[in-house]
């Protein structure tokens, strides 16, 4: 079954492993173009059946790393052009990640010197990487947030649709909306960060208004069936608190996505322990409210534990991460049961193609 073609009203995959989103912070911060190394990169990938960008800020404020390419002016979509043309040379599909950091920032990311962009001033006890003295990256706790104003979160709206805009110019066959792992989209529905009183704040509806508003605009610039929504269910990384009803909060989103024809809402599991749990009740209740596909990422090894959750029809599609670092050819890796590359975490955000380009295919 991962083996094979998953299809909807507009796009054809040529199997059902999907290459997880994953920054990789080869870009040169300055312009955020992606550069010849990247294209290497994701062409020896392209066997997978949807590669999902590295997470690609929308503007320079929703920056919240050293290096992240990006995708919110023309040089940066040409640049991402010669990558989506490998990709498709190779037999493959590729979506942008469109991202917001929101607080996960510090103000020497960005090139206005501006705060990180918060739900709320509550900062997040997290650190990043900003340029040092002598230019060598240095880690420090993440800056001061601001609260967005109505007109700022408006502005965001039209940042992701811009950049949704800019990816179809970049010859990607569609966008994933990262609303995950606790960046800016996160940040609103969790209430234990999201204190505002205004529209945006308060019941579920208010938290995931922004969500719902970036996924409309982006929308009227890509068909719905070429969007992705990412959600992080029970995670708690970048600060985030334990949703009081994720059984509620969750399949809440994904009805209204269903209604809006979204084509995939893609479920990473940060812990990598109830989405292997067949009797849990998360993927169920999504699987109940949302018809498009559902992708399950997190902790997936092998063509057996693939198989598994898509026989129990709790997933069509499986995102797969670190392995993909490792194995450039891990399509063909899983096909044949074969062994795994160890992935480096020490190359994992380094400069140049070390633990980037060099791995070795079968
Ligand atoms: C180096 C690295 C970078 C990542 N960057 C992103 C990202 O940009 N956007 C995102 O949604 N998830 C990101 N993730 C999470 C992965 O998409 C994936 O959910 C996670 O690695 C779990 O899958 P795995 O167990 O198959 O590795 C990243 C993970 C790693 C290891």
């Amino acid at each position: 079954m991962i083996f094979d073609s998953y299809s909807n009203s507009a796009l054809q995959l040529a199997n059902r492993i999907v290459m997880a989103p994953m920054t990789r912070c080869r870009a040169d911060h300055t312009d955020a173009v992606p550069n010849d190394l990247v294209v290497e990169y994701y062409r020896q990938r392209a066997s997978a059946g949807l590669i999902i960008s590295e997470g690609v800020p929308v503007s320079d404020r929703a920056r919240g790393y050293l290096n992240t390419p990006a995708l919110w002016n023309e040089a940066q979509a040409a640049g991402w052009k010669p990558v989506t043309d490998a990709v498709h040379a190779a037999g493959g599909k590729m979506f942008a990640q469109i991202w917001h950091c929101g607080r996960v920032a510090h103000a020497a990311l960005h090139a206005d010197g501006s705060a990180p962009a918060g739900a709320s001033i509550k900062p997040v006890a997290t650190q990043t990487m900003i340029p040092g003295p002598d230019g060598k990256p240095v880690s420090v706790d993440c800056g001061q947030p601001e609260a967005l104003s109505i007109q700022e979160i408006r502005g965001v709206v039209t940042e992701f649709a811009h950049a949704a805009k800019l990816a179809m110019q970049a010859g990607f066959d569609g966008v994933e909306i990262h609303g995950a792992n606790g960046y800016l989209l996160d940040q609103f529905r969790c209430p234990a960060v999201n204190n505002r009183n205004d529209a945006y704040g308060g019941s579920l509806a208010n938290r995931y208004r922004l969500l719902l508003e970036v996924v409309d605009a982006v929308a009227a610039e890509v068909a719905p069936e070429r969007i992705a929504v990412r959600q992080s269910p029970y995670g708690l990384g970048n600060g985030m608190v334990a949703d009081p009803e994720p059984l509620v909060t969750y399949p809440w989103l994904a009805r209204e996505l269903n209604q809006r024809g979204i084509g995939f809402l893609h479920i990473y599991c940060q812990t990598a322990d109830w989405i292997h749990d067949a009797t849990h009740s998360m993927m169920p209740a999504l699987r109940d409210a949302f018809h498009g596909a559902l992708i399950a990422c997190g902790g997936f090894k092998t063509a057996a534990a693939c198989e598994e959750i898509l026989a129990r029809g709790h997933a069509d599609l499986i995102a797969i991460g670190k392995p993909f670092i490792s194995n450039p050819d891990l399509v063909e890796r899983l096909r044949r049961d074969a062994p795994l590359n160890k992935w480096d975490t020490a190359t994992f955000y380094a400069r140049g193609e070390r633990g980037y380009t060099d791995y070795p295919t079968l």
